[in-house]
């Protein structure tokens, strides 16, 4: 027998997080995910994903204090960012990046610090060398804002309005952790031959790179750039269902009822909309997506996926779609690294078999 993709084959325990594509469930270390979107902060989900429980006050503001001081970019990092090619993907860049990391400290097992060293930089690393690209001078990260602020801030030179802030916060917080994706097996494999940290990381980021995986929002982005206005969407969408088109961001493989994710974006969305126009434009489609799928494809179960919402944070915090990637990558750091602890901890080299259908000669 054999299992193509290793679809429905379970090869790890893990108790950092679980999908429940039935149900509509995502838990994070035994909390509903969504929920975390909703009311945590950046550092405390991803304190809950590496450490297994929401930290206390003291704790949180230990983590606050490391993350903060690990955001800097060292010398040769800086000067390797400004001599990749200008032409090299931002993808390309955050892998080659990250491994020159791996300095001769980085050895196994990993360690929570250099984990948290990991997640800091990212950040750092993609906003340097998007500055660089345009041309524009590099923002030193600022130690008076959270991880999601900062991030924005070095991108851009400016400090976010509260519902961006927010909404680019639940997505990263949503995108953090998500099962055993190509990218955490990817993580995971390189480190069960006990290889260091930043090793397994550069393999997620390969594997993240490609495009059924690490995706792309862009054509949502497109269908909310062409709707533009509310009172375009009915007639936008009802042209698409009748040409017998699909609609993008509805419909999932996994999830056969709400993605969750897409559920806390929406009702992020909600909570800051009044004042962002963007945001509201994406709820109001939503809506009408959602009831003209009811009429045109009944019984068909197709809900929002995260990639519509993901392409409306994007919009609204006007990210362009090259920046897609990169911070799903940032977010999702806490999710490799957590699983590359976890592996660790508990360690057999992966080494599946193949059956051979080439020519016998013996
Ligand atoms: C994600 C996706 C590939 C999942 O597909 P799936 O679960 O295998 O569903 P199927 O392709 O079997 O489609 C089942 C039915 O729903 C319809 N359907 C599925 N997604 C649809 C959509 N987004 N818009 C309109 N109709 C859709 C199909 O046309 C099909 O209708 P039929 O029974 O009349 O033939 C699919 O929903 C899709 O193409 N979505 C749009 C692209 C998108 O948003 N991609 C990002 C995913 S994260």
């Amino acid at each position: 027998m054999v299992y193509h993709g290793l679809k429905g084959i379970t090869c790890v325990e893990t108790s950092i997080s679980h999908i429940d594509g039935e149900k509509g469930h995502l838990i994070y270390r035994g909390h509903d995910a969504k929920e975390i979107a909703l009311h945590a902060s950046f550092e405390e989900a991803a304190y809950l994903i590496l450490f297994g429980s929401l930290p206390q006050p003291a704790e949180l503001l230990d983590f606050n204090e490391k993350l903060i001081a690990e955001r800097p970019l060292p010398e040769h990092i800086q000067y390797l960012i400004q001599r990749l090619p200008e032409n090299m993907d931002d993808m390309s860049v955050l892998r080659t990046v990250i491994s020159a990391l791996g300095e001769a400290s980085y050895t196994y097992p990993p360690k929570t610090e250099e984990a948290i060293r990991l997640i800091a930089i990212t950040p750092s690393i993609i906003a340097y060398r998007k500055r660089w690209v345009q041309g524009e001078k590099a923002i030193a990260p600022s130690s008076q804002s959270g991880h999601v602020e900062n991030y924005y801030y070095m991108l851009t030179g400016e400090r976010p309005a509260e519902s961006q802030k927010k909404a680019l916060e639940a997505y990263m917080i949503l995108a953090m952790e998500h099962g055993m994706n190509a990218s955490t097996f990817s993580a995971r494999v390189t480190v069960s031959t006990e290889s260091d940290l930043v090793s397994a990381v550069t393999s997620a980021l390969g594997t993240m790179k490609g495009p059924l995986h690490g995706g792309a929002p862009s054509a949502v982005t497109k269908m909310l750039e062409d709707i533009a206005e509310k009172s375009q969407a009915e007639k936008y969408l009802a042209e698409k269902l009748e040409k017998g088109e699909r609609l993008m961001g509805f419909g999932h493989r996994v999830y056969k009822t709400k993605d969750p994710r897409a559920e806390a974006l929406r009702q992020k969305a909600e909570e800051v909309a009044g004042n962002d126009r963007d945001l509201d434009l994406a709820l109001h489609v939503e809506a009408e997506a959602i009831r003209l799928l009811e009429i045109y494809k009944p019984g068909r179960k197709l809900y929002t996926n995260v990639e519509f919402y993901a392409a409306a944070v994007m919009k609204a915090i006007h990210f362009e779609d090259e920046l897609f990637t990169p911070t799903f990558s940032a977010s999702r750091m806490v999710g490799w690294c957590a699983h590359v602890l976890e592996q660790s901890e508990n360690n057999m080299i992966f080494r599946p078999s193949a059956k051979y259908t080439g020519a016998l000669t013996v």
